[in-house]
């Protein structure tokens, strides 16, 4: 059997490796510490799982409009003016399934082969798979470790060329828990406006801010040059539930809506009822849950910074730390990360993400999204696994 060309452009993800690994060693009864999930570990909040009930005993049930009903559309519009001062229409929101099918559709109504798109270093992997699935080439960004990973309006103005056409930006971000400070954002908007290129700003975790408060690029009023992505699943604990956004010109949206229609369809109908909730409702639980990560940040930072030779930039936002971990490569046969990563997985028996799967070499990605008790247990066996590397290394 013969397989498009197109598929050959992607591949499961590089973590898949690790996360099979980690399958095989929990079915032989190894009890894991998993910092490898990118997702957070508290239940829906129950509320919202009640308005899912109701959906279901209202036999609301059947499609829906393929953008997401108007409710929703109202519901997110007003949140987010809300919270951010924004002034988004119903008909310039798209409700998809999940903030991952709003980038995968921006992606492929604004890409043609052989059109660049400026992706920051670290990057979230799925930005590159879904950039080489349209046949675009990704114009990496390189960011500096030392200035926490902050990407720079004046240097992706620099890597503009006659074939960009979208910039991309995640802030909070993953994997490192980077924040673009408010004023680079709104330079970079800038930047594309002048360019006449598209600006999407991935803003999945944009209410996990730990030391400034929450901003959005939506509140500034270009349309034409922005297109943000949101999604519930980080934000309201609901990542199987699969319902995120976008928010942005109607024409763009009405392209995206023209795939959608094709594909997936609308997002499910439950899930729409329970998002209406979880965004209408008070706020308290989105507050509780960013305390705790705070709490988790904390511990998870001063943890891997005390382990000799690894150091560790401050993560400003979302729930990742990226500690970079090179003082430890080429000793006692660890030649890269994935490799690291797999011996700290079989030997220390802590799951992480190797770095490579986000384009840098040198680091890891841990998850703190998981209780203290299981933090404080899996910082004591990386402490273990790295100081028995080091010795064996000096042998
Ligand atoms: C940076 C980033 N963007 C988008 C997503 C997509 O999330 P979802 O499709 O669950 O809304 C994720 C999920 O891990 C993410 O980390």
């Amino acid at each position: 059997m013969q397989f498009s060309e197109r598929m050959s452009r992607i591949s499961v993800s590089s973590t898949a490796a690790v996360l099979q690994k980690a399958e095989k060693l929990r079915a032989n009864g190894i009890k894991l510490v998993d910092f490898g999930a990118g997702e957070p570990d508290f239940p829906t909040p129950e509320h919202i799982k009640q308005a899912a009930v109701r959906a279901l005993e209202e036999n609301f049930t059947k499609y829906t409009p393929t953008g997401g009903t108007r409710e929703l559309k109202e519901a997110l519009v007003d949140r987010h003016a809300k919270d951010f001062g924004s002034h988004y229409s119903v008909e310039e929101c798209l409700v998809t399934v999940g903030g991952k099918q709003a980038i995968f559709e921006a992606v492929m109504a604004t890409v043609n082969d052989g059109d660049e798109v400026i992706l920051p270093v670290p990057y979230w992997v799925s930005f590159l798979d879904i950039i080489h699935y349209a046949g675009g080439k990704a114009v990496f960004l390189e960011t500096e470790e030392a200035e926490n990973f902050t990407v720079k309006a004046d240097a992706v103005e620099k890597l503009i060329t006659p074939r960009t056409r979208m910039i991309v930006v995640n802030s909070p971000n993953n994997p490192s828990g980077a924040v673009v400070p408010r004023e680079e954002m709104e330079r970079l908007l800038d930047v594309a406006a002048r360019h006449k290129i598209l600006l999407l700003s991935d803003e999945c975790y944009c209410q996990f801010l730990y030391d400034d408060p929450p901003f959005s690029l939506g509140s500034s009023n270009d349309r034409e040059h922005l297109l943000l992505v949101g999604s519930l699943s980080k934000t309201y604990a609901m990542t199987g539930w699969r319902v995120g956004f976008a928010l942005g010109s109607n024409k763009l949206l009405a392209n995206m809506l023209k795939l959608q229609s094709h594909s997936t369809s609308n997002p499910t109908s439950i899930a729409q009822k329970a998002a209406v909730e979880a965004l209408r409702a008070p706020q308290d639980n989105v507050r509780a849950m960013l305390a705790e990560y705070r709490r988790r940040r904390d511990r998870v930072v001063d943890g891997l910074r005390a382990i000799p030779n690894i150091t560790c930039t401050l993560p400003q936002g979302a729930f990742y730390a990226y500690p970079n971990v090179s003082a430890y490569l080429q000793r006692d046969g660890l030649a890269d990360t994935t490799v690291l990563a797999e011996r700290l997985l079989e030997e220390g028996h802590v799951a992480v993400v190797p770095g490579s799967a986000f384009g840098t070499q040198q680091h890891v990605r841990l998850s703190y999204a998981t209780s203290l008790d299981h933090i404080d247990e899996g910082l004591r066996r990386m402490a273990a696994f790295f100081a028995k590397i080091w010795k064996n290394s000096d042998k």
